[in-house]
């Protein structure tokens, strides 16, 4: 699925570069590190629902590995 038209960025080279780099935080950063710039915008709210699913992600991973 398309996530950024303008940039013709997909799901998953998204995904990707969010889980390949955890620190980003915000969708500016996102697309920075994907070496594109935000134009219209539209894209930047599922981005940052992006970051939050991969951020829980995560953290269930951390929880599970300390369980074990
Ligand atoms: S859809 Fe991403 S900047 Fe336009």
């Amino acid at each position: 699925m398309i996530v950024c038209v303008c940039n013709a960025k997909n799901c998953r080279t998204v995904r990707e570069v969010l889980t390949q780099s955890p620190h980003i935080d915000t969708p500016a950063a996102a697309h920075r590190a994907m070496g594109s710039t935000p134009q219209c915008g539209r894209c930047l709210p599922t981005i940052a629902g992006m970051i939050s699913d991969v951020r829980n992600e995560n953290a269930v991973v951390t929880a599970l590995a300390a369980a074990d």
